[in-house]
């Protein structure tokens, strides 16, 4: 019989190259939507990415529901599932704590009730912040006892988005180890466009990044010449998370996706220009400044830059000997990630740029 697997988030930019990638390899695979009726061109899309668009089938469902609002005969074609792969989410800067709560926090929390009423592994996808703890003190998070926390101060300092990334890590983690539940959970840098294309989806971070830079946005470098922005590759990203999903060796462990040697945010600007044919700025700006000045009325507006999106800048370098021992493991490398940049941004310029 062949594997089957649930996905959450299937029609967004990581879940698409997830699709593709199970497809390919066989795997039937249902996924979560909201709008059924987006099958097709779903379809279609992850065919362009290399999939097998025979093996995509949905189930009507929204994470902000109860039990995802799953029908009964949905619930039934999903018992033969032999993982979750939870990328849901409302992925935005600007969200207040309540919504971020009831769709981030609880829609995570179901997937994981799901996986474990299932007995199956729920695969999460949290972020690379998770993984830098002195970020989390400083935000006001106990990463030893998470109950511990404020959340509404650490939502307030961080916005809904992060902070209901971060609460919901916690939440699953706690609820999986009291219902002694099987989870895997993978922390991406930035997802970065594929290798080969350069393919990224229009709301993406990076598209943002690539954006401002291109409309003269940008007057300096957030941060000083340490800082940078981790990023990943999305097919590198996919293809750690499957191996993750089906290794029995991963359970309950958590595991990176972030290209360590990733250059300085200046650097990575300077790689941007070039194929944009613009400058990128030499001077920088500390990042409390920056901050101090988002808070002008007009001013994020103008530059489109959020407040929320500066936290992932930053100087951390983080432990990567686990994703090392998987690399070994499942031959996994990194691709070239200058040609990757370089390939994303020729794809957002031909795409998303007037
Ligand atoms: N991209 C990055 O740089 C990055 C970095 C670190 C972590 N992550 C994490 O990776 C995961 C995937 O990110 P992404 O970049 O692929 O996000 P994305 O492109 O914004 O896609 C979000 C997906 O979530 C679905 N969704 C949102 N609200 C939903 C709801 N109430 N019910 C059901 N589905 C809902 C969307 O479905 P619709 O098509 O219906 O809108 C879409 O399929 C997220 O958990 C994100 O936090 C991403």
């Amino acid at each position: 019989m062949s594997v089957e697997c649930f996905v959450t988030g299937g029609s967004g930019f990581v879940g698409q190259h997830l699709l593709a990638r199970l497809t390919a390899t066989g795997y039937k695979t249902w996924v979560l939507m909201r709008t059924p009726g987006n099958l097709e061109r779903l379809r279609k899309q992850v065919h362009q990415l290399g999939g097998d668009p025979a093996y995509i089938h949905a189930v009507e469902g929204d994470i902000s529901r109860e039990g995802f609002g799953l029908s009964e005969s949905d619930k039934q074609c999903l018992s033969t599932a032999a993982v979750i792969f939870h990328l849901a989410a409302e992925f935005t800067w600007g969200l207040s704590m309540e919504r971020a709560r009831a769709v981030n926090v609880q829609g995570a929390l179901r997937a994981a009730k799901l996986a474990a009423s299932q007995r199956i592994r729920l695969l999460m996808v949290g972020g690379f912040m998770l993984q830098n703890l002195d970020h989390l003190a400083g935000i006001g998070v106990d990463h030893e006892c998470p109950e511990n926390t404020h959340w509404p101060d650490v939502y307030r300092r961080v916005g809904g988005y992060e902070g209901s990334k971060i609460e919901s890590h916690f939440a699953v983690i706690r609820y999986m180890q009291d219902v002694g539940a099987d989870y895997a959970i993978v922390h991406p840098a930035t997802v970065c466009g594929h290798s080969e294309s350069g393919h990224i989806l229009e709301g993406q971070p990076l598209v943002e990044l690539i954006r401002n830079l291109a409309h003269g946005r940008f007057k300096a470098v957030p941060g000083s010449p340490r800082h940078w922005l981790p990023i990943v590759s999305v097919d590198y990203l996919v293809a750690m998370m499957t191996c993750v999903a089906f290794d029995p060796s991963m359970a309950n462990r958590q595991v990176l996706a972030l290209y360590e040697h990733t250059m300085s945010l200046q650097g990575m600007l300077e790689q941007i220009a070039k194929p944009l044919e613009i400058k990128a700025p030499r001077q920088h700006v500390p990042i409390r400044l920056l901050r101090w000045l988002l808070m002008i009325p007009g001013l994020a507006r103008r530059f489109a830059i959020s407040a929320e999106s500066l936290d992932f800048i930053q100087t951390q370098r983080f432990d990567r000997s686990s994703s090392e021992q998987l690399e070994r493991k499942y031959q996994l490398k990194h691709p070239d990630m200058a040609r990757t940049l370089e390939k994303t941004v020729r794809y957002v310029r031909d795409h998303f740029l007037p």
